[in-house]
């Protein structure tokens, strides 16, 4: 690790009683490992909200195969942003649902986008787009 400081927080006691518990639920060994953690999730949660920096996320899509044209539009759609999509698993969960997840790789409008073309396809009965980073810069 380069350049490492120290910090001095004052803080509620009951708080940081609170996000010990927290911490110590989670698996965490040492405060500072989690405060790490929770400064890189906001920061990494920031450049979402910013269209053109790069990310890296995964959709996930649960769908009846059964509904008329419903795999074909969804393929298609892929088809359409082949060069974001990156690597897609399909699994038959049960002899109607099909689960499906796609790890997509982009600006972040561009990704958003794409997830919500997935999502608001009709048919699909749940999904939803996990963003994170590309781990650069962190
Ligand atoms: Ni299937």
């Amino acid at each position: 690790m380069s350049d490492l400081s120290r910090i001095g927080v004052a803080i509620d006691a009951s708080l940081l009683n609170k996000f010990d518990d927290l911490i110590s639920e989670r698996g965490y060994t040492n405060r500072s490992e989690a405060f790490r953690d929770l400064i890189r999730d906001e920061l990494v949660r920031h450049d979402w909200e910013k269209p053109e920096v790069p990310v890296v996320g995964t959709v996930t899509l649960v769908y009846d195969h059964h509904v008329r044209q419903l795999s074909e539009r969804l393929t298609g759609l892929q088809h359409d942003h082949h060069h974001n999509i990156l690597s897609t698993l399909h699994v038959h969960l049960d002899h109607d649902n099909c689960l499906e997840v796609l790890v997509v790789k982009g600006k972040a409008g561009e990704v958003r986008k794409i997830a919500d073309a997935l999502l608001s396809t009709k048919g699909v009965k749940h999904g939803r787009l996990t963003l994170t980073t590309t781990g650069a810069g962190l």
